[in-house]
């Protein structure tokens, strides 16, 4: 078989228009969506009685048998197959004969294309949606074992006030569980069939894109048809979605870097995540949290890339938009496999409680605490401040204990030492979503019960 275009243009292609133009190494993944699609479109060419029922059976059957070739790595793909729509049909032709002729009737690659491309993106939006709950999983059952472990929370990463290791790192899980709303955001507007809106603008041929849009298990259909070819937002808010996923998974990675630092230590991540140096014997480099933080370099670049290459498109169907496979299925892969791996290293770690206590309990920390205790006493906070602040400056330039100064000044009372036991820092933390002891128990229990409903949410 020649080109698709043959009846129309004569001379042979340039290899490197070939080159150029073929898209099949990058959309061969489509192949059981395609398939999928045109199922449904050949069932209803059938049932509005556009083909025969035994065209029907015979393309049917030839779809089945290119499925199988394909799966098996049996199929044969040929020079001439410039993606995997001109593929599927040319390997249904060789086996149904004049039905497999009949199968693109009243239907351009146009709307194929980005039909089996909204399958696609629907199923790994739910994909990445489960891996999402999982890190998540990790996340909680780490915060749940970490009982009252203390870490400086950091601002400027200067050590500010005492918080609690549990609370620490349901921030992430928080962060994610957004993640999540955005993909069912996203998978409501890639839920549209486009199928039927054939090249731009629908068909002469008594076509039913409803039926077809209903047999893949679409919620809706297209409205308009040069819309329906043209749009890829879904493709851009699908990257989109990823690119803040991986920017969230950055952060999460920066600071395992830091904090498997021998500066730091307050983390021992599992010798199956860190590799070595070929030189330096000593070394365990925490490789895959880096990768964590580094991956996203090129979901944020594919982000830039597909909003570039829509920004100046007319209706309807560019070539430019076969560029949009790449960028997507390279941020779903990649986001793919930095969740598995920080889900396996959140399994396996081991935090340093010793360290962290180490580095959370020392008497500056307390800053905040004294100032509130003269605040209740009915110190305006103003001064409050002041008063503490000259106090911590007055024991830097001394070099005298801080603890010590406290306890000597005038303002309070022999209570406050109290306020130097480093449980107390948390005790003392008493507002809704706080790193109180409560309010974290409290949290605990918001976050499982958001993670109840995300897992309803993708076992549907
Ligand atoms: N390979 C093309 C793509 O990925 C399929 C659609 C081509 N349509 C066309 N009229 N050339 O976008």
């Amino acid at each position: 078989m020649g080109t698709l275009w043959e009846g129309r243009l004569s001379g042979e292609t340039t290899d490197a228009l070939k080159a150029l133009n073929d898209s099949l190494e990058i959309d061969k993944r489509l192949y059981k969506e395609d398939i999928l699609g045109s199922m449904a479109h050949v069932e209803m060419l059938a049932s509005v009685g556009l083909i025969e029922k035994s065209d029907r059976a015979l393309i049917l059957d030839a779809l089945r048998v290119t499925e199988e070739e394909i799966a098996s790595g049996s199929f044969v793909f040929q020079a001439a197959d410039e993606d995997i729509h001109t593929a599927v049909e040319r390997r249904v032709i060789e086996i149904a004969g004049a039905a497999g002729a009949r199968m693109h009737t009243g239907r351009s690659r146009n709307d194929q294309v980005v039909t089996d491309l909204r399958l696609w993106t629907l199923k790994s939006l739910d994909g990445l949606a489960a891996l999402i709950v999982s890190l998540q999983k990790s996340l909680i059952e780490q915060a749940e074992k970490a009982d009252e472990t203390r870490l400086p929370g950091y601002t400027h990463l200067q050590q500010a006030q005492p918080v609690l290791l549990s609370h620490h790192l349901l921030a992430h899980a928080w962060a994610l569980s957004r993640d999540f709303d955005r993909i069912i955001e996203t998978r409501s507007r890639t839920d549209v069939s486009p199928l039927g809106a054939g090249a731009l603008a629908g068909s002469s041929l008594p076509i039913d894109p409803i039926m077809t849009s209903e047999y893949l298990g679409f919620s809706e259909t297209f409205k308009n048809s040069l819309d329906a070819v043209s749009d890829r937002d879904f493709v851009a808010e699908a990257i989109f979605v990823n690119a803040l996923l991986a920017v969230h998974l950055s952060r999460i990675g920066e600071e395992l870097v830091l904090w498997s630092s021998e500066e730091f230590g307050f983390v021992d991540i599992d010798d199956e995540y860190t590799t070595g140096s070929s030189m330096l014997p000593q070394k365990k480099n925490p490789d895959i949290a880096e990768l964590a933080r580094g991956k996203t370099g090129r979901i944020i670049g594919n982000l830039a890339g597909i909003l570039t290459v829509l920004k100046g498109l007319p209706l309807t169907y560019n070539k430019d938009l076969q560029e949009d496979k790449e960028p997507l299925f390279d941020s779903f892969d990649t986001n793919s496999l930095v969740l598995t791996a920080l889900t396996g290293i959140f399994d396996s770690v081991v935090f340093n409680k010793e360290k962290m206590s180490e580095a959370t309990d020392k008497p500056f920390s307390m800053a905040i605490d004294l100032a509130e205790y003269l605040v209740h006493k009915g110190m305006p906070f103003r001064e409050a401040h002041t008063m503490v602040g000259g106090l911590v400056k007055a024991s830097i330039d001394s070099k005298k204990d801080f603890k010590k100064l406290v306890m000597e000044d005038d303002n309070f009372g022999s209570e406050i030492e109290n306020f130097f036991i480093p449980e107390m820092a948390i005790k003392r933390r008493i507002t809704p979503g706080s790193t109180g002891l409560e309010a974290v128990e409290v949290q605990k229990e918001q976050i499982k019960k958001r993670l109840e409903i995300q897992t309803s949410m993708i076992s549907r």
